[in-house]
């Protein structure tokens, strides 16, 4: 089943020329200092996960394109708690007629399905392990806006085996010609093959290959009460920190999609090194979520 044309689940309707079109909106979009549209309607947000960075960034780039951001929060007052279904909610938001849904859901909705059933286009604010894709086009964003993508190496630090936003890297990256590895403990390893990928079991090897690193909050909550594997452990082996930091080309740019757990995935030291570009993600992540409304809400 595919997504409608103007619904952003995936990459699906994503070709090389589409993203380098949304960047270079994304980068008009931060040298001017407001929008030059403005749409009319309500952009609707459901967040039935917790989140700080996609459902602000969203909320503000719906503010800044015209639209009138409304939001469901899974830990503020909706009639989820009443027993609704998610999905009941999503159909009786969809019917108060927004121009665009926002949705952050678990793996067991079928957004595929809702999609279908519904009239306006859904972007995708993070779906359980399986995909994040507007994170992974703020994280190509970031990288595009300074370096050369083709040819890059880009090493993922950590739990890649449960992260959503590692599940869309390895679906878009490669459209830009970017090579990923991994690096981490084997549990944290994907089960499922992927093409071109490689591993690293060390980090000092793995952070001497690369081009760029991006560290990965383990995903604790996803976990379901295993112990994968001891968070001071992980951090021992595979943080990043001042000490594994000078192993890094000095042009490599530092990403970490957050949040961030400091002092495990990564160390202070690395927010103070100038190669850290955390906050600069954020930043061009408003851009390109403006940029993304505007490609859903005008078609491709
Ligand atoms: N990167 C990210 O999705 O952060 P939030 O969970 O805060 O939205």
């Amino acid at each position: 089943m595919s997504p409608k044309k103007n619904s952003f689940l995936d990459f699906r309707h994503y070709q090389r020329q589409d993203l380098i079109s949304l960047f270079q909106t994304a980068n008009e979009l931060r040298v001017s200092s407001d929008s030059h549209w403005k749409f009319k309607g309500t952009a609707a947000l459901l967040f039935f996960e917790s989140s700080t960075r996609t459902r602000m960034s969203f909320e503000s780039a719906a503010w800044r394109t015209g639209l009138g951001p409304v939001l469901i929060d899974i830990n503020s007052g909706s009639s989820l708690s009443k027993g609704e279904t998610p999905e009941d909610t999503i159909y009786n938001v969809a019917a108060m007629d927004p121009k665009v849904m926002i949705i952050r859901c678990g793996s067991g909705l079928d957004l595929e399905k809702i999609d279908q059933n519904i009239k306006p286009p859904i972007i995708n604010g993070g779906w359980g392990a399986k995909a994040h894709p507007s994170q992974a086009l703020l994280d190509l964003y970031t990288l595009w806006r300074e370096r050369e993508l083709e040819g890059m190496k880009l090493l993922i630090v950590g739990d890649i085996l449960h992260s959503r936003v590692a599940s869309s890297h390895f679906e878009v990256f490669k459209t830009m010609g970017v090579q990923i590895a991994g690096c981490g403990p084997e549990v944290f390893k994907p089960q499922t093959p992927i093409a071109d990928f490689k591993w690293f079991d060390s980090l000092s090897e793995g952070l001497a290959w690369c081009d760029s690193v991006m560290a990965l909050r383990l995903q604790l909550e996803r976990h379901a009460g295993a112990v994968f594997f001891e968070p001071e452990k992980f951090s021992q082996d595979f943080g990043i920190n001042k000490n594994n930091l000078s192993i890094l080309k000095p042009q490599a740019l530092i990403l970490h999609p957050g949040p961030v757990n400091r002092g495990i995935e990564i160390t202070d030291d690395v927010f103070r090194d100038t190669r850290c570009r955390i906050l600069d993600q954020v930043n061009g992540g408003l851009y390109v979520r403006m940029a993304l409304l505007k490609r859903v809400l005008e078609g491709a």
